[in-house]
C-alpha cells in the first residue's frame, strides 16, 4: 500500500471528508465531460479473439512433448482465446479513465485494440484522433543508448528534429535516469525494468496525445517518479486528450481518474465514478 493510502485511512474523519471531496470532484468531472460531449473513443460491443497457432492440445507432459517431437506430428490445433466479450463504452474529451480487473481479465487487450494494434472479431472501435499506447512493452531498442531511444521515440511520435532537440533535456530530467550517473549514454539493456519503464513513460509523455493509453507504466517507477507521472497525467488531461490508465495500484487510479471501468474475464462489470467502482472491486462485491 502506498503512503498516501495509509494516510487516507489514518483518521475516520479525514477519510470521509476526502471521500466526499473526491466523489464531488468525480461527479463534476463526469458531468462536465458529458456536457461538452466530444466523444474520443467509442467501443461498441467489441469482441477480441486471439488465435494461438500450434498450441498443444495434449496434456502438456514431458512424455507427450517428446513423443510429438519424435513422431514430428504437427499439432494442428489453433486455440482461440476469447479475451474481450462484448464490451461497450464511450470516452469523452478531458476524461481520465481507469481500467481495473484481475490478471488476465482483458485490460491490456482492450488498450491494444483501442490503439488499433489488434483487430476486433466482432463490434467496432471508433476513435477521434490518434491513440498512443504507452506501456511497459512499448518498443524501444535494447541495444541503443537511452539517448538514441529518446530521439527515435520522439521522431516516431511525429516531432520535428528541432522539437526533439528542444524537448530532449526535459525528457531525460523527467525520467530521472541520470540521477544515479550518466545512464542515458548506456544501452537500454543495462537499465533495470523500472528505469526502462520510466524512460518509456517520459518519452511518450513529452507529447500531447489525443488519446493516451497507459498500461501499468506507473507501477514500475518508485514513489518520487510515480508522483511526477501522476502530475504529468493530470497535465495531459488538461491539454485536452483522453487518458486511459491500467493499473493494479488502486490509489494511483483514485488519484488520477474520475471514472473507472472494471472488466473481468473480458466482460464489463461496472463503469462509473472511481470511488464507487474501485470500492466495490476492493470489497470483492459485484454490482
Ligand atoms: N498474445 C496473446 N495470445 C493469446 N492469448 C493472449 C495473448 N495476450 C493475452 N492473451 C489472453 O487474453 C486474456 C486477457 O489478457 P490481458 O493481457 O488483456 O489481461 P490483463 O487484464 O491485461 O492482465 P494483467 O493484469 O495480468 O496485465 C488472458 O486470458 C490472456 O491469456
Ligand atoms: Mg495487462
Amino acid at each position: 500500500m502506498s503512503s498516501s493510502g495509509r494516510r487516507r485511512r489514518s483518521t475516520a474523519v479525514a477519510d470521509t471528508t476526502l471521500t466526499t471531496d473526491r466523489e464531488e470532484r468525480d461527479a463534476k468531472a463526469i458531468a462536465a465531460a458529458k456536457e461538452t460531449r466530444v466523444p474520443t473513443v467509442v467501443v461498441d460491443d467489441v469482441h477480441i479473439v486471439y488465435k494461438v497457432h500450434g498450441a498443444s492440445a495434449g496434456k502438456g507432459s514431458a512424455t507427450s512433448a517428446l513423443s510429438r517431437l519424435i513422431s514430428r506430428k504437427r499439432s494442428p490445433a489453433i486455440t482461440e482465446v476469447h479475451a474481450v466479450r462484448g464490451v461497450t463504452f464511450t470516452a469523452y474529451k478531458g476524461e481520465a479513465i481507469g481500467l481495473i480487473g484481475s490478471n488476465g481479465s482483458g485490460k491490456s487487450t482492450m488498450l491494444s485494440a483501442i490503439a488499433g494494434l489488434l483487430p476486433t472479431a466482432k463490434g467496432a472501435i471508433y476513435t477521434h484522433g490518434q491513440p498512443s499506447l504507452l506501456g511497459v512493452n512499448a518498443a524501444l531498442m535494447d541495444d541503443l543508448t537511452g539517448e538514441r531511444n529518446v530521439v527515435l521515440g520522439c521522431l516516431a511520435m511525429g516531432m520535428s528534429p528541432a522539437q526533439v532537440k528542444e524537448r530532449y533535456q526535459d525528457i531525460v530530467d523527467f525520467s530521472g535516469i541520470n540521477e544515479k550517473g550518466q545512464f542515458i549514454n548506456l544501452p537500454m539493456r543495462t537499465y533495470s525494468s523500472g528505469m526502462a519503464a520510466r524512460l518509456r513513460f517520459s518519452i511518450a509523455a513529452a507529447k500531447t496525445h489525443d488519446v493516451l493509453l497507459i498500461d501499468e507504466a506507473l507501477s514500475t517507477g518508485d514513489q518520487a517518479f510515480q508522483r511526477r507521472s501522476e502530475a504529468r497525467i493530470r497535465e495531459l488531461r488538461k491539454e485536452a486528450g483522453t487518458v486511459f490508465l491500467v493499473s493494479h495500484n488502486n490509489n494511483a487510479i483514485r488519484d488520477t481518474c474520475e471514472r473507472t471501468i472494471w472488466i473481468e474475464t473480458g466482460e464489463l462489470i461496472m463503469d462509473g465514478p472511481t470511488d464507487e467502482v474501485v470500492g466495490m472491486y476492493e470489497r470483492g462485491e459485484r454490482p
